[in-house]
């Protein structure tokens, strides 16, 4: 086993200095070790890949679909995420010049913002958010801005937004957004959308949309981003979160031709292309009509479990912002408790055996919050409920 020659260490790409993994694998991992824990840290569906969806990709490995594809994805394939964008969200990409197919959401959005960002560059982040957009953009040498909108229920206002370009000055160059959103649970309706969008319409900012939660929203229709403003925007798709579909890696990028020759450079430079297998696994979940019915199976579950896990944080004293998208329940530690998030999860879960994320990991506005996934079977929901109520009851204020 060699040992890395230490000379070796002391210059390499500095945008990677300090930067740690992710502190939910990190947490998830220590509370992996504890016998019988119960784990809602991960923002991963516990259904299995549809048969059908299964079968698509048996068939392409059986037809010696082995061969290097175009970079951007098989026709069939960009057809079939341009037909999916029209249908559900009334979207018009050109198949041919406007998607590309990555692997997994996470290499599009590396891909974009390997091609858009210098150093020293800006870009603007509703906060608490995904915590991967961080990491991405500081190996970019760009400077992620964050803007809290605990105040605003976990939703960017224009005035928020407004400010923050006015703060910042001409090095903000991206805003990125998710919605719905992890963690928070929350989405944006479609006049929240068109009051953002005419903002950023004044500018020459980019939005990158991260809608990989699109098909799991529980009350209004999702309002794409791409809808209001789609020359300005690049979107973020894929099959991970609608087709529980996140070891197969496959997403969707999608944006005005210009840009995306860009991104698809990058892309290619990166992964060559995504799996064949997989892509037509995507296809088949992206362009058939059991595949729509599968999504709508899933969200009719989600619903239950958000509704069973809703109600008993809240009569145990958690306040809970509307979740109305994702698999997430973001939740304020009741007063009288631990209010450190960090230590309250490690404290939950070594005494009662229940995983949970800390809030601050999110980013500001995190502070003193817990995020519960609810993609587990309803049983283990219960379980778990039972575990917190237990840790609750146990650890009364005195
Ligand atoms: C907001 C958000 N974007 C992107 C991803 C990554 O998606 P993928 O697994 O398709 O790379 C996740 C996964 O948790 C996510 O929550």
């Amino acid at each position: 086993m060699p040992n890395t020659k230490p000379g070796l260490l002391k210059d390499l790409k500095h945008t990677y200095d300090g930067l740690k993994p992710n502190p939910i694998r990190i947490f998830d991992a220590e509370a992996s070790k504890i016998e019988g824990v119960i784990k809602l840290s991960l923002g991963e569906p516990d259904f299995n890949v549809p048969e059908h969806v299964k079968q698509a990709a048996i068939d392409a490995i059986k037809d010696n679909e082995s061969h290097y594809g175009p970079s951007n994805g098989w026709p069939y394939v960009r057809k079939a995420a341009a037909g999916f964008l029209k249908d559900r969200y009334n979207l018009d990409y050109n198949p041919d010049t406007e998607i590309a197919i990555t692997v997994g959401a996470t290499e599009g959005l590396h891909s974009a913002l390997d091609t858009i960002l210098n150093p020293g560059d800006k870009i603007l982040m509703p906060s608490p958010t995904f915590s991967l957009y961080d990491q991405l953009v500081r190996i970019n040498g760009a400077e992620p801005v964050y803007i809290n909108t605990e105040s605003t229920g976990f939703v960017l206002t224009p005035e928020q937004l407004q400010k923050a370009i006015d703060d910042n000055g001409p090095k903000v160059k991206v805003i990125l957004l998710n919605f719905p959103s992890n963690p928070t649970g929350v989405t944006y309706n479609a006049e929240q959308v068109k009051a953002i969008a005419d903002v950023v319409r004044k500018t020459n900012l980019i939005v990158i949309s991260d809608e990989i939660y699109s098909e799991l929203t529980y009350g209004a229709k999702h309002a794409s981003f791409a809808g209001e403003l789609p020359e300005q925007t690049i979107l973020i798709n894929g099959v991970s979160k609608s087709h529980a579909m996140t070891g197969w890696r496959i997403g969707l990028i999608a944006g005005p031709a210009d840009l995306m020759k860009r991104v698809s450079l990058a892309h290619a430079f990166n992964v060559t292309s995504a799996s064949n297998p997989e892509m037509a696994a995507a296809a088949e979940a992206l362009s058939t009509e059991e595949g729509r019915q599968d999504t709508l199976k899933m969200k009719a579950e989600y619903i239950k479990r958000r509704d069973f896990v809703v109600e008993i944080m809240r009569g145990l004293g958690f306040k809970i912002a509307n979740p109305s998208g994702a698999f997430y329940v973001f939740a304020k530690i009741p007063s009288g408790y631990i209010q450190d998030d960090n230590d309250f999860c490690y404290d939950l879960v070594r005494k009662n055996k229940l995983a949970l994320i800390a809030g601050s990991g999110f980013g500001p506005g995190g502070e003193h919050y817990i995020r519960v996934s609810y993609a587990a079977s309803m049983e283990t929901l219960q379980e778990a409920m039972k575990r917190l109520t237990a840790y609750i009851n146990e650890n009364k204020p005195k």
